[in-house]
């Protein structure tokens, strides 16, 4: 499978500690991989240095092959990473519909002087930038009546798929999710991870960040754990499920064989 983002030795340290450590690992095209790991494992740590709000300390991040290690934010969603947050990072006061179209505006060019010499260019840009938000809204299952209210007045579940338009509505490469079924009900989770996998068959890769483990099994192609910033195992989610160190990790146990045996019992 073609890798879109590869991270090399990636390490970020802040202060004494290291947050992510020596992470060498890679996101295939069009699939979902998810990055799961105990709390304070360095999972947002990692999203954000594929973003660009962090450089990394040592190590190299790569999209498509290039090295974006040190290249700002802004250049790498040009380029095509898109995110959302771990808490919605909405723009008060904005309609749903023009916080997605705040997430297209990338493309458009317009300057000072088109806006005075040439208007009509400008309004042209507009209907466009407002027809690509509509299909991401769609695409993302927001119902049209949500469209037009602002987004802080939207109920929490609309406002994770509206996250997602605003990141889809960039026409990403990539697009890396920061627990985006967190708070969510079974019904929305759901929801969530086959619009998660209709995405990836869209031909736009996904990282899925999250906590939850059903979300995480029927909805990844991939997994990768991390653990103290370090990553502790990667594979199919049915092997990642059975592996005794992540189960080891994950339930905090001393002794790998007590949580084989603990697994076992979860299965039987
Ligand atoms: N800006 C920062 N300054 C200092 N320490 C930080 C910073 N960001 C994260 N850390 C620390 O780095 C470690 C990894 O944090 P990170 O937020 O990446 O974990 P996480 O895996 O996303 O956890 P969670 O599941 O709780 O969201 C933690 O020990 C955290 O306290
Ligand atoms: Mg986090």
């Amino acid at each position: 499978m073609k890798s879109i983002v590869s991270l090399e030795g990636v390490s970020k340290a802040f202060g004494g500690l290291k947050a992510v450590d020596d992470v060498t690992c890679s996101l295939s095209e069009g699939i979902v991989t998810a990055l799961i790991g105990p709390n304070g494992a360095g999972k947002s740590t990692l999203i954000n240095l594929i973003t660009g709000v962090f450089l990394p300390t040592a190590g190299l991040v790569k999209l498509g092959g290039v090295d974006i290690s040190k290249l700002p934010m802004h250049a790498r969603s040009r380029m095509g990473i898109a995110r959302t947050y771990q808490t919605p990072q909405m723009i008060h006061g904005l309609s749903s519909i023009e916080n997605v179209m705040a997430g297209a505006y990338r493309f458009g060019s317009h300057g000072l002087l088109k806006t005075i010499f040439a208007p009509w260019m400008v309004a042209k840009e507009n209907s466009e930038i407002a027809d690509r938000a509509a299909i991401a809204l769609r695409t993302s299952g927001v119902p049209e009546q949500w469209w037009d209210r602002r987004a802080t007045e939207l109920p929490y579940g609309i406002q994770r798929r509206v996250e997602i338009a605003r990141a889809l509505a960039q026409e990403p490469k990539i697009i890396l999710l920061d627990e985006p079924a967190a708070g969510l009900n079974p019904a929305e989770t759901a929801d969530i991870g086959r619009l998660l996998k209709q995405i990836a068959r869209g031909g736009i890769s996904v990282l899925l960040v999250e906590h939850d483990m059903p979300l995480v099994m029927s909805t990844a192609d991939y997994v990768v754990v991390l653990n103290f910033g370090r990553t502790l195992a990667m594979g199919s989610p049915t092997e990642i499920a059975a592996n005794p160190t992540v189960i080891a990790a994950y339930l905090g146990a001393d002794d790998e064989d007590e949580a084989e045996a603990e697994a076992e019992e979860c299965v039987a």
